[in-house]
């Protein structure tokens, strides 16, 4: 018997209940569940949800779920920790687990050399804060990010983000902020070996740093090294390794965001590590505490130690009990050997994804690395046509079959899977025999 249980229409009179009072008082802004479920409980990489419906989770709450729902060593801490010290606020006095928790991912982060840390609320405030970091330490005022990235939605994070949809309304943005197409392989000329087409992007970034923005006035370069919300887009190492070298040259603070990619999602703790990458700064958010409100700026230590007292940190920032469910899902992730699990996972999902690509007209592209794998939906592979609509189609017809998975991509065409590491194979067996089905069911609805 599957994993997968689905007893009522989706959503059902529960969630449809719920979706009416939600309408009703929470702001429109803060968009609404794409299936209008929700949810009442998680175990592992099941979701139930307030109709009794049980769903395979391949979104782990946009990535933060690695170490698995209601993770036993995440819960056991943190309840404890909740129990005894709820919070202090490191500011006015400090207690062990900030402390272990810096300590822990000073050990664990690309970085070399040593260390220090400091904790934040969300992805986008460590983003702002590196930013700050970097602008203290070298004196200098611009910032380089990639286009498609997505770095959070605070004003500055959002001004180093790149996706209309989330910026128009919201200017004027952070000024010295500075984008660069980062090399899309898929979408590379016709004809053009990968060699060949990175070799000319590499000369358009130079003349970048000719033309656009010194190196001499950057603070910082902002890449992620697999990028999350701009579609699972993996850029090619020769590139990031081109970037790491203007960096170096020129004394400018290489900021690694590995905010979706981080704790064992690719198959290395930290997707830098695929590349060689040695980045000054790393950002940390979503599976760093397995849910709970947590981010960190790790990295150099003289560059942690060139902001001043006060500079850095927050009413909330390194709470406590998000401290202890940090360190529980460290751990979880360490002993249950999740890291390679990510990698299993992820092998199986690619050659299956691979096969879909043979298969299925509107499928373009499969790519990825460890369990950070994507679709990209497009009308037909000649155009390479972003397909939004048929993308939607495939996410609807797969929820309505127990599966739960997120768009992304500039052009919201990319299937990606971002599922809790726990994962058996025989859950992600269903699950992507119920992708299979919903792009045959999408495919029989559409091609004459
Ligand atoms: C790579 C990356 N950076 C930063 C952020 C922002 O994190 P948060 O939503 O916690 O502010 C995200 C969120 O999706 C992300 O994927």
């Amino acid at each position: 018997m599957g994993a997968i249980s689905i007893v009522t229409d989706l959503p059902g009179p529960r969630s449809r209940t719920l979706g009416e009072e939600r309408r009703r008082w929470v702001s429109a802004g803060v968009s609404a569940p794409r299936h209008g479920l929700f949810f009442e409980s998680a175990h592992g990489a099941r979701l139930t949800d307030v109709d009794g419906n049980v769903f395979l989770d391949l979104t782990g709450g946009i990535g933060c779920m690695n170490a698995g729902h209601s993770a036993a060593r995440v819960v056991e801490r943190a309840t404890e920790q909740l129990a005894r010290l709820q919070h202090a606020c490191i500011m006015t006095g400090g207690y062990e687990v900030y402390v272990e928790l810096a300590r822990k991912l000073c050990a664990i982060v690309p970085v070399p050399g040593p260390c220090k840390a400091a904790l934040f609320n969300s992805g986008a405030e460590a983003i702002e804060n590196a930013v700050k970091i970097a602008r203290r330490a070298t004196g200098r005022a611009a910032v380089l990010a990639f286009d498609p990235g997505f770095h959070g939605r605070t004003l500055l994070a959002l001004s180093l983000t790149s996706k209309t949809a989330y910026k128009e309304g919201f200017g004027p943005f952070a000024p010295e902020v500075y984008h660069f197409p980062m090399p899309e392989p898929y979408r590379r000329p016709r004809g053009m070996t990968i060699e060949a087409y990175v070799e000319r992007c590499s000369e358009d970034f130079h003349r970048f740093l000719k033309s656009t923005v010194s190196p001499s006035s950057l603070a910082c370069v902002v890449v992620e090294p697999v990028l999350g919300e701009g579609g699972f887009l993996v850029p090619p190492v020769a590139f990031l390794e081109d970037v790491a070298r203007v960096c170096r040259d020129h004394g400018i603070v290489l900021v690694a965001d590995e905010v979706q990619t981080g704790f064992g999602r690719t198959g290395k703790m930290f997707a830098c590590e695929h590349t060689g990458l040695q980045p000054d700064l790393v950002v940390l958010a979503k599976s760093l505490s397995n849910g709970l409100p947590l981010s960190a700026v790790v990295g150099r230590s003289e560059l942690l130690d060139a902001v001043p007292p006060g500079g850095l940190g927050g009413t909330f920032g390194g709470n406590p009990v998000a401290c202890a469910a940090a360190l529980g899902a460290i751990e979880t992730l360490e002993k249950d050997g999740l890291v390679a699990r990510a990698a299993a996972l992820g092998s199986q999902v690619g050659s299956r994804f691979d096969t879909f690509v043979q298969r299925f007209p509107f499928v373009g592209d499969a790519r990825g690395v460890g369990a950070m794998r994507a679709l990209e939906i497009v009308t037909d592979k000649e155009s390479r046509t972003p397909d939004k609509a048929r993308t939607e189609r495939i996410l609807d017809d797969a929820a309505r079959h127990g599966v739960l998975a997120l768009s992304a991509g500039l052009y919201g065409n990319v299937i990606r899977t971002l599922m809790p590491l726990v994962m058996t194979d025989s859950e992600l067996g269903e699950a992507l025999d119920v992708m299979q089905s919903s792009l045959g069911r999408v495919t029989e609805a559409h091609v004459p």
